[in-house]
């Protein structure tokens, strides 16, 4: 079976839209971690982290990611922000053979995003402290397998193209 892929990334990066272009293109299944969190938990990802805290969540987060990764279907799973940023959840993905993809944005486009959204991200409150989430984060996410550069003026459907092909060359090198 072909390797599984993780779309990663800071908020804001694009990781479901890009991820859904990339299922498209390659004909799988696509599964969203924070979706699934949400239905397992009965409640949104902001109401959990707000109601039950952090650290609450990043339980709920890894058994869910577990789950899915116990499975052999969807090919393709879009994590949330900080997932990839848990190095016990690194450990998972490595050790189930998935590729990491790592949407690279910059801190700019993410922030305008972000406060564009509609849906609250209870860990990007203020810009300064958001900026330094991704200050730090910014190491881990270089841990992917594969980086992509996303810029504002890239679509969805380019990005997903760019993801297929670097897929392809990191599956036959
Ligand atoms: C988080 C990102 C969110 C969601 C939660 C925590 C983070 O997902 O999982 O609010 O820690 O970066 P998105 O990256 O899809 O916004």
């Amino acid at each position: 079976m072909d390797r599984r892929i993780v779309i990663v990334g800071f908020m804001g990066s694009g990781k479901t839209t890009v991820a859904k272009a990339l299922a498209a293109r390659l004909g799988c299944g696509l599964a969203d971690l924070d979706a699934i969190v949400a239905a397992q938990q009965n409640m949104s990802v902001p109401e959990l982290i707000n109601e039950r805290g952090e650290s609450s969540f990043r339980d709920a987060e890894t058994a869910a990611l577990q789950l899915i990764l116990d499975r052999q279907t969807p090919r393709i799973i879009a994590l949330g922000g900080g997932a990839w940023t848990l190095e016990r959840n690194r450990e998972l993905i490595n050790k189930h053979g998935c590729l990491a993809v790592w949407l690279d944005a910059p801190y700019d486009l993410c922030w305008q995003r972000i406060t564009d959204h509609p849906s609250p991200r209870p860990l990007a409150l203020d810009e300064t402290s958001a900026r330094e989430l991704y200050r730090e984060r910014h190491p881990l996410y270089a841990l992917a397998n594969i980086r992509i550069a996303v810029t504002d003026n890239t679509s969805a459907d380019d990005l997903a193209a760019k993801a297929a092909e670097a897929i392809a060359r990191h599956t036959i090198s």
